[in-house]
């Protein structure tokens, strides 16, 4: 029998090897048709593989045998070609890695023939989303996709390496778990063995983490699935990877030092950029006051600027609307977009409806005049000079520059001009190109308030340790207190978050009491944990870094769906399987559950 494709005849070298310095040689290529065209009498092919591409050329004097089948080459067949490497001369693609070369085949096999493909491999398409996610192993074939998942795994590789050099183990934490209602929404799996009863798929490995510290590990570490039933937008996924951490005998620089390093290790990984640390700090107050936002970004000027004192002093200044917003125990903020930036009336008129999509009841705003007068305001005529000089002193606002107010409470004062923000800056272009910033926001609360509630809840988990000067208050004042958490922003987005967590059981009950959970609930959801950590846990904290929106920010891409392999959309479905799908009565019956649907 001939020497055969792939039994005896093996692949040399991929799709993007080939350059001038393997001229001359015989090379065996595997691989896609990603294009084909006829010319002079041969056959031009460009092979594809997840390296990239080489072109290959069947002429009827090296192989008529090799160019006749050829002939029926069509996009996404699989061949085999085995051929000699030959200089590209005048024809050099300087935009293939592969272009000063050229396969001249005397072999070719066709694997496998292709459909006509759904929509082209091509790196540009203009394909509805839907369609790509229903073929979305077609839509992985493309070069965008290929690299965004190469990234991937070379982030993934560089947190293996780093973290054990570091001392970490990489230890597993189930996923099919007690569901513990009060974080995120859990997925539930019926349980058939246990008739009525339900796992919860995991949120997080949180609890599991800290009882491996209880259990001496010291370090730890996981790139690990999470699941949340959440309503979902282009930074969540119901099903997501994080890299959780935690480790033992460690205050919170100890655990920013190992991040920053990790950090530095996945910059480098993904895109060859070496980052500066250690990172700057900033505490929650200051970024909700300057930013209006928890996670800001801070590669553009245009900070908010509380002028509450200002109204106050002046009485209102004229403005029935900022007097009754501080009556109403509200706050007084102003953006200041020096010269307007250079936005026309109309697309200034236009904000309002910008701010209105964040929860903004309107966009109240004034250009300042040469005489510190007000303009195109409604606030022009009211506004007393002693307001205006007030607040211009205070956002160091000239003229032409245009002030954007909002008042009221300040959790909506703050979300509206923190989002509108981020939006203008954008927009007006005001972020440097190649920068990243990366922060830790610090000192946040221990707990919030939730109007929908009525209650107070943790801000970041029940397990997150208080400031130990702030124990005292955790019942008696619960919203004076804070948590040794801390979250790691990168250009405005949450990539991590973590905190040192109560170590002390008595600490931990009162922290679940101040949240509304009684001794009995405590112990029948958290009991385990209760008791853990009465046996000696020793003082831990940590760390999950969100790997699909860290990859989106590296990698690039606009939603997680870009670099998550194969995710789900807006309404948590799987387009190209179909989940989540109907199930029979007889598998419902045998997990003792009914559909109450009609
Ligand atoms: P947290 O809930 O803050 O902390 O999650 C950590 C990071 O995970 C990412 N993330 C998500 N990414 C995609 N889709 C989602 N639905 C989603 N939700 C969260 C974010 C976030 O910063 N156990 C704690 C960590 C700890 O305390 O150690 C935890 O899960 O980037």
């Amino acid at each position: 029998m001939p020497p055969r494709f792939i039994f005896d005849i093996k692949r040399t070298h991929s799709c993007g090897a080939l350059t001038k310095a393997n001229v001359g040689e015989s090379v065996v290529l595997f691989g896609w048709v990603a294009t084909r065209r006829d010319h002079g009498g041969c056959v031009f092919i460009d092979l594809r593989d997840r390296e990239g591409l080489t072109q290959v050329v069947f002429e009827p004097d090296v192989s008529p045998e090799a160019h006749a089948l050829a002939g029926e080459l069509r996009h996404e067949y699989v061949v085999g070609i085995r051929g000699k490497v030959h200089a590209r001369g005048a024809q050099v693609n300087p935009k293939m890695k592969t272009g000063e070369v050229e396969v001249k085949a005397t072999e070719l096999e066709i694997f496998n023939r292709a459909e006509t493909p759904p929509f082209p491999m091509d790196d540009e398409i203009d394909t509805a989303e839907e369609k790509r996610l229903a073929h979305r192993y077609l839509d992985l074939r493309r070069a965008p996709l290929q690299r965004v998942l190469m990234t991937r795994h070379r982030m993934n590789q560089a947190t293996r390496g780093y973290l054990s050099s570091r001392g970490f183990l990489e230890l597993e934490t189930p996923f099919m778990i007690r569901s513990t209602p009060g974080g995120a929404r859990n997925f539930l799996v019926p349980s058939r063995l246990n008739p009525g009863k339900f796992y919860g798929l995991a949120e997080s490995p949180q609890l599991f983490k800290q009882l491996y510290m209880v259990s001496g590990f010291d370090r730890y570490f996981q790139i690990v699935k999470c699941f949340r039933d959440e309503d979902l937008r282009g930074d969540r996924q119901p099903e997501f990877t994080q890299i959780d951490l935690e480790m033992s005998f460690v205050a919170e620089p100890d655990v920013f030092e190992i991040i920053e390093g990790l950090m530095a290790e996945l910059f480098r990984a993904a895109k060859g950029k070496e980052l500066t640390t250690p990172f700057p700090r900033m505490p929650y107050e200051e970024a909700m006051d300057r930013y209006g936002v928890d996670k800001p970004d801070t590669r553009f000027g245009l900070e908010l600027c509380e002028v509450t004192d200002v109204v106050r002093a002046e009485n209102g200044g004229g403005v029935p609307l900022f007097a009754q917003a501080l009556e109403g125990g509200g706050i007084v903020k102003a953006l200041r977009l020096p010269g307007g930036g250079g936005l026309s009336r109309t697309e200034l008129d236009g904000l309002e409806e910008v701010a209105k999509s964040f929860g903004a009841r309107g966009l109240a705003r004034a250009k300042v005049g040469p005489g510190g007068e007000w303009t195109q305001s409604p606030l022009a005529k009211s506004a007393t000079p002693g307001l205006r000089q007030g607040i211009h002193e205070k956002t160091q606002a000239k003229e032409g520059d245009v002030l954007l107010f909002q008042f009221g409470k300040a959790k909506v004062v703050n979300g509206v001009l923190g989002q509108l923000r981020g939006s203008l800056g954008k927009r007006l272009k005001l972020i440097p190109e190649g920068r990243d910033d990366l922060l830790w926001v610090v000192d946040f609360p221990l707990f919030e308030y939730s109007d929908e509630q009525k209650a107070h809840v943790a801000a970041h988990h029940p397990f997150t340790s208080p400031r130990p000067e702030d124990v005292e208050f955790i019942l008696s004042d619960p919203g004076r207190c804070r948590a040794r958490a801390y979250d790691l922003v990168l250009n405005g987005n949450e990539v991590g978050g973590g905190s040192i967590r109560i170590h002390d059981s008595s600490v931990q009950a009162k922290v679940f009491k101040a949240l509304g959970i009684s001794d009995e609930e405590a112990n029948s959801k958290f009991g385990f944990l209760l008791e853990a950590l009465r046996y000696g846990a020793p003082p831990h904290g940590g760390l999950a870094l969100g790997m699909d929106r860290l990859t989106m920010l590296l990698a690039g891409g606009e939603s997680l769906r870009d670099v998550i392999p194969f995710p789900k959309t807006q309404k948590g479905t799987d387009l190209m399987t179909g989940a989540p799908g109907d199930v029979t009565e007889a598998q419902l019956r045998e997990l003792h559950v009914r559909s109450v649907l009609p």
